[in-house]
């Protein structure tokens, strides 16, 4: 199966191209990365490339409840358990930097969320128990943009401490990055704002910081094109997209590019949605990885068509620790539980049978 060959991303050797998904799971009391988020990722360090969750790379950044950060020396010793542990396993994990822009609240920090322009998201903030309304963000001026980026390259270098094999910027799911880049969201009038090319300027600019930071091929992108989380729209996504994707190829030494897949609206009425990964891999040469609801089924198809380099599983790791050696075995899979993606406990967080475990129990 081409999804279980080996796959060469710079000079890491992945086992195999199924990548775990970055995931949210709020077990991170504190902010802190500790030894049950160790247990749960060396339980999936099979996969050929864990992207982890979502840190914050600055105390405004976080937009949830107990999600880990990585931009103190504590939160970097954390990691380092982390990292030491699924390293010992065999396995390779990049961190996911984070930040959540105007999907913040004071709730969390006592700080006022920022964002490329003062308009709230929709809806309310998802704070347990007592949801708030999201609160007008302050826009950034162009020096904090710079302070912002600076916080990126700061991150990275904390990831690179904490002996993370590289590092995804999160450029998806109606967060800063995307804030930026959509219309919608961006009503910037200065170089930061207005045509396509501006509002991808802070992306850019973001990924040359951190592409400075790491070796060759170890800092990914992630990108939503055909996304609408947290009030992302745009009036024309095709042209964005196109413009973002363009001008990330064009970066030398990126590692890849990340597609969250989704259909692409466009402007028009008469035209077609677009696929988001066959958008990306016409525009983008490097490796590129898909992830969005995806049978390992779908994902060989995919392989076999050269689609896409590697693929994303979420939901199927987050129910199936050993997901590689059923994929193997073509063995029955386990189904996520919802109701415990966010909750605090160790149930549906470390407690899915893997298989070899069922077998020892017979
Ligand atoms: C519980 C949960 C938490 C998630 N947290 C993140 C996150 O922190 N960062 C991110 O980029 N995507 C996040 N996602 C999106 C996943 O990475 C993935 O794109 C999505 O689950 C679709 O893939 P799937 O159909 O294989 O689950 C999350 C998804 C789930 C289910």
């Amino acid at each position: 199966m081409r999804l279980l060959e080996p796959y060469q991303l710079g000079d890491l050797t992945l086992e195999n191209r199924l990548v775990m998904a970055p995931m949210t799971r709020n077990r991170a009391p504190g902010c802190l990365p500790n030894e049950r988020m160790a247990r749960y990722y060396v339980q999936r360090a099979t996969a050929g490339l864990i992207v982890s969750e979502g840190t914050q790379i600055a105390t405004v950044a976080q937009g949830y409840q107990d999600t880990p950060g990585i931009h103190t020396e504590e939160q970097r010793d954390g990691w380092r358990r982390v990292t030491d542990a699924v390293h010992r396993a065999g396995g390779h994990i990049f961190a996911q930097l984070w930040h959540v822009g105007r999907v913040s609240h004071s709730y969390y920090h006592g700080l006022r969320p920022v964002a490329p322009s003062a308009v709230p998201p929709p809806g309310k903030a998802y704070i347990p128990e007592n949801p708030l309304p999201y609160e007008t963000p302050h826009a950034l001026t162009v020096a904090e943009i710079g302070e912002v980026i600076e916080q990126f390259r700061h991150a990275a270098r904390v990831a690179r401490d904490a002996g993370f094999d590289g590092v995804e910027i999160h450029g998806a799911n109606g967060y800063l990055i995307d804030q930026f880049l959509r219309s919608g969201t961006n009503q910037r009038q200065d170089e930061y704002g207005g045509s396509v090319e501006n509002r991808c300027r802070f992306l850019l600019e973001v990924t040359r910081a951190v592409v400075e930071i790491w070796s060759d091929r170890r800092v990914g992108v992630r990108l939503s094109p055909g996304g609408t989380t947290n009030g992302a729209v745009d009036e024309n996504p095709v042209a964005t997209f196109s413009t973002a994707i363009s001008g990330l190829d064009a970066i030398a030494g990126l590692g890849y590019l990340h597609i969250v897949e989704a259909p692409v609206g466009t402007s028009g009425p008469d035209e077609r949605a677009v696929c988001a990964t066959e958008l990306a891999r016409s525009l983008y040469r490097g490796t590129l990885i898909t992830t969005g609801g995806y049978t390992p089924e779908a994902a060989e198809h995919l392989l076999e068509k050269e689609c896409a380099d590697l693929v994303g599983f979420g939901r199927l790791f987050i129910a199936n620790p050993d997901l590689v050696e059923r994929v193997r075995r073509h063995a029955p899979l386990n189904e996520a539980d919802r109701s415990t993606f966010y909750s605090r406990g160790d149930h549906g967080y470390l407690d899915y049978p893997a298989l070899v475990a069922r077998v020892e129990n017979l």
